[in-house]
């Protein structure tokens, strides 16, 4: 069984409020005393997302399969919305990075934000992986390089490397790479919702990013690239971002176009 609920804690009984946050409450009934339970034959509908676990004022119900213990925090802490507004208006595209690389434990810490992204039926299934020194990261911008000369693109960027400037990978320290396997519907939305929540906590903590929009490109296309990165069976790259400590500190918030919505 994912979902127990243990009845000595229950008390909300028949109001069902686990049913009633459950993306398919019609798994949902009542036992012979009441309580809310999953019915067995459909357990298999259950996508693990931990909601009835979430909504359980007593903490009667925990979702079995979930990897960590849940998040627990303080339910006073407001989050000013103005100050995630900045957040979110002041992140920028950081292309000059400090020649000093992130210790794994930071790595760590800042991947781990990931695991929060919504995923289609909370499959949870972006993989990970992560270039960790300045050398690698110059390889593949050089195999990056290599596919746009062959595949005679943008000439000027080929120009611009060969003068010594990488502007493929801005000498970041590191390149963080989503993969998804092949052939799942959901792999680049998921790994562009997670790449945006790890950019925007890299931001929080006073690191810079960068998409890498020519390496991503490069490595669904160039096979010596991709056999470079050895990807595990059945995965290709969905997006990458260029991780490191930024040099310079930005003053203002630039023009954006007019938000283009047509209201029905
Ligand atoms: C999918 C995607 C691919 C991108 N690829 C690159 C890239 O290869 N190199 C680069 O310097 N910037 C890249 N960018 C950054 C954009 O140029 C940048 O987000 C845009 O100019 C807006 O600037 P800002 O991020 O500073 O607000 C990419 C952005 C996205 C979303």
């Amino acid at each position: 069984m994912i979902v127990t609920i243990d009845t000595k804690k229950c008390r909300c009984k028949e109001t069902k409020l686990c049913a009633s946050v459950c993306p398919y409450g019609f798994i949902w009934d009542l036992d012979e005393n009441n309580y809310p339970r999953v019915k067995q034959a459909l357990e298999n509908y259950c996508i693990a997302c931990g909601h009835c676990e979430s909504i359980c004022p007593t903490d009667a119900i925990k979702v079995g399969t979930l990897a960590t213990p849940p998040f627990r925090y303080d339910k006073k802490i407001k989050i000013p919305a103005e100050h995630v507004e900045l957040l979110l208006k002041t992140r920028r595209s950081v292309r000059t990075f400090k020649n000093t690389p992130l210790p794994r434990v930071e790595l760590e810490d800042l991947l781990d934000i990931v695991r929060w992204i919504p995923t289609a039926s909370n499959k949870q299934q972006v993989k990970w992986m992560v270039i960790d020194s300045k050398e690698k990261v110059q390889q593949i911008s050089q195999l990056t390089i290599d596919f746009i000369k062959q595949s005679n693109m943008a000439k000027e960027i080929v120009e611009y490397y060969e003068l010594g400037d990488d502007i493929i990978l801005r000498n970041a320290p590191h390149l963080i790479i989503a993969l998804g396997e092949k052939e799942y519907f959901w792999g680049s939305a998921e790994a562009g919702i997670a790449l945006t929540y790890l950019e925007l906590y890299a931001h929080a903590k006073g690191l810079g990013t960068c998409w890498a929009g020519f390496f991503t490109r490069a490595a669904t296309l160039y096979q010596p690239l991709i056999e470079y990165l050895d990807l595990p069976h059945n995965h290709s790259v969905c997006g990458a971002i260029m991780l490191g400590h930024p040099v310079f500190k930005l003053h203002s918030i630039p023009f954006r176009k007019e938000l283009d919505v047509i209201w029905r």
